[in-house]
């Protein structure tokens, strides 16, 4: 569905080359300073312009609808929304027949028996990613101690991401990555047993994200290869600070008050700029596809600031529900 969060709600709308992309956030406490210039570093981080990315740069204005009065939150459910202006959908006629490989536009079709605006991928979008970094600025204002950093480790298996970059580029081709999240400063117990682990809920919201592929808390994958006494992550004091931290900050589902540590893979856009093959409705047929349109050719590149943004969420719904319980 299009909303998460028990306590902290977070609902997003909108499409590619719709009117609008926004975010409506229930749950915010009264009393929160939140100004428009609050949201533009974390927009700015997510923009598109440098190399690998698309050439569709939108002005990304925040317009807060409600919720807000006086610059600050009034408890009442904050909008947020971003007008599209910089829309060219003739360059998406041909995906209704034609649908691309590794996109949304063939299962979208099928589902909504061709009701979906197909447009820039319509919903399914990685303009939706937008007012998501805004629900995270807002969420990161409520928890102001909590560290949150991610940064990317490597790109199309290279962590010398402009080479990556050029190779890419020269192939006419896409690329993935990966991005590490490190969050500090975490209480000990965030988390609820059975099904709302830390790493559920996290995981969950960052599966969200269009083009994630794969997670990892931790040690991750590698923690099958290790011994138990290698793996361990050894007490170094009573407020349950470790010598190593493999958990990545997660034991029994909670926080154990270590630094959180996570990995995401990012996969190679799907939209890349040459022939391809894919089915054809209107001939049945196998047909050669070129692909029109704006494309990011490495999406890694945008994530790492949307990345943290769903963390925040997911942290803030949980500190939450932690607060409930315990009073
Ligand atoms: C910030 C961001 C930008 C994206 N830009 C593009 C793009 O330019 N072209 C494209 O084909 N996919 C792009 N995507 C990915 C698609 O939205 C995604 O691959 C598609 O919706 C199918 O979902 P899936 O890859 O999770 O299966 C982007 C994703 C994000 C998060």
């Amino acid at each position: 569905m299009n909303s998460f969060g028990r306590i902290l709600r977070v609902s997003i709308y909108g499409e590619s080359h719709g009117a609008v992309v926004g975010v409506i956030l229930d749950g915010v406490p009264a009393g929160i300073k939140i100004v428009e210039e609050d949201f533009l570093q974390d927009i700015l981080k997510r923009k598109p312009g440098g190399k690998g990315t698309t050439t569709r740069i939108e002005n990304d204005v925040p317009v807060i609808k409600s919720g807000i009065f006086n610059s600050f939150s009034t408890g009442a459910p904050i909008c947020i929304e971003f007008i599209n202006n910089n829309i060219r959908s003739d360059d998406y006629n041909q995906i209704v027949q034609f649908p691309r490989p590794g996109h949304s536009d063939f299962v979208a079709k099928k589902k909504f028996n061709s009701y979906n605006d197909h447009r820039g991928g319509g919903h399914f979008s990685g303009r939706l990613t937008l007012p998501i970094v805004a629900a995270g600025v807002i969420a990161k204002k409520i928890l102001p101690d909590l560290k949150i950093r991610s940064n990317i480790l490597e790109v199309g298996g290279n962590n010398n991401i402009e080479e990556a970059l050029e190779l890419a580029i020269e192939k006419r081709d896409s690329i993935g990555g990966i991005i590490e999240c490190t969050v500090s400063n975490l209480p000990i117990g965030l988390g609820e047993p059975f099904f709302d682990s830390v790493e559920s809920v996290l995981s969950h919201l960052i599966f969200a994200i269009p083009a994630v592929k794969g997670i990892e808390f931790g040690a991750g994958f590698s923690s099958a290869k290790m011994f138990g006494s290698d793996h361990n992550d050894t007490f170094i004091d009573a407020s349950g600070k470790t010598k190593t931290n493999h958990s990545g900050g997660i034991s029994g589902g909670l926080s154990n008050g270590n630094d959180l540590i996570l990995r995401i893979a990012v996969k190679p856009s799907s939209s890349i700029p040459s022939q391809q093959e894919s089915y054809h409705f209107g001939s049945g047929r196998i047909e050669k596809l070129i692909i029109e349109g704006r494309h990011d050719l490495c999406i890694a590149m945008r994530v790492p600031v949307v990345l943290e943004a769903v963390v925040s969420i997911g942290i803030c719904d949980l500190y939450f529900i932690n607060e409930l319980k315990n009073i």
